[in-house]
């Protein structure tokens, strides 16, 4: 029970890793405000409408009395070379990977501050820290956030505000799978195939990840700060 009446805004609720984190935070004893484009969730809305991450903190913060823990999950991934890579995907990429999480943070980092400090983990990914081919909208946005990361880690630490992301490497969720899916491969077969590709054996799964942004959240991170964990089960980027 880790977080035990502690309140939680998570986006991208609905997705393959964000279902797994809610539901886990909640079995912990949280209160969860939950958001994404769809589903059961607190607030159905659009990370690329400005007002809307803008406002999200403090439509948390009332539905639920306060906030502590704000968890930047939702992300979106945009392939084929920089050729192929249309103003479209740019702007989309970048709303709702990097902008939404700046406006998320903005705004709750002072509800934090208010209540004595508070946990972000943002969900990044090893992408962003080692480019992986063919992606350049989806690895320059997912660098970006784990620089804000990094940066907001440290100036908001003297207030008690832990700021990290999780990077992991291949999980298995509708966004590899769609990926798979789109270039014509049957996503089990790609799965099995790439699994092979991993050290220790498989890609991850949905808990891999989540467990690690649970950790990251709560008080067994105490002294983390702007840290940038990869969670790749031993397979690097090449
Ligand atoms: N699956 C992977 O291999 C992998 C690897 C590294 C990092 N990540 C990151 O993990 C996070 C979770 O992704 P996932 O793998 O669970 O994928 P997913 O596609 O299952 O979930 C992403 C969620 O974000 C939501 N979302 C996307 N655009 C939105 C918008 N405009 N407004 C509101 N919600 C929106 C989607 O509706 C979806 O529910 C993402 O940030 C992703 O970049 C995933």
């Amino acid at each position: 029970m880790r977080f035990k009446d502690k309140k939680i805004l998570i986006t991208g609720a609905s997705g393959g890793i964000g279902q797994v984190v809610a539901a886990k935070c909640e079995q912990e004893g949280a209160q969860l405000f939950t958001t994404d484009r769809a589903g059961a969730v607190s607030a159905i809305g659009d990370l690329t409408d400005a007002s809307f991450c803008d406002a999200l903190p403090q439509l948390a913060s009332d539905a639920m009395g306060g906030l502590d823990i704000v968890m930047n999950n939702a992300g979106v991934i945009t392939r084929g070379d920089i050729t192929t890579a249309t103003d479209d995907d740019y702007v989309l990429t970048m709303a709702v990977n990097i902008e939404a999480p700046f406006r998320i943070c903005r705004a709750a980092i002072p509800l934090l501050a208010a209540t004595g400090g508070g946990a972000i983990v943002n969900t990044a990914s090893c992408w962003g820290l080692y480019p992986g081919s063919a992606h350049p909208l989806y690895v320059m946005s997912k660098a970006a956030l784990a620089s804000l990361t990094q940066c907001l880690g440290k100036d908001h630490a003297p207030q008690n505000i832990r700021v990290n992301a999780v990077c992991p490497n291949e999980v298995n969720t509708p966004m590899l799978r769609s990926g798979f899916a789109i270039r014509g491969f049957d996503p089990d077969e790609a799965v099995s195939e790439l699994n092979q590709t991993v050290p220790l054996g498989r890609i991850a799964e949905p808990e891999d990840i989540a467990d690690v942004i649970l950790f990251l959240a709560s008080d067994d991170a105490r002294y983390m700060c702007g840290a940038l964990v990869e969670v790749n089960g031993g397979k690097a980027v090449i």
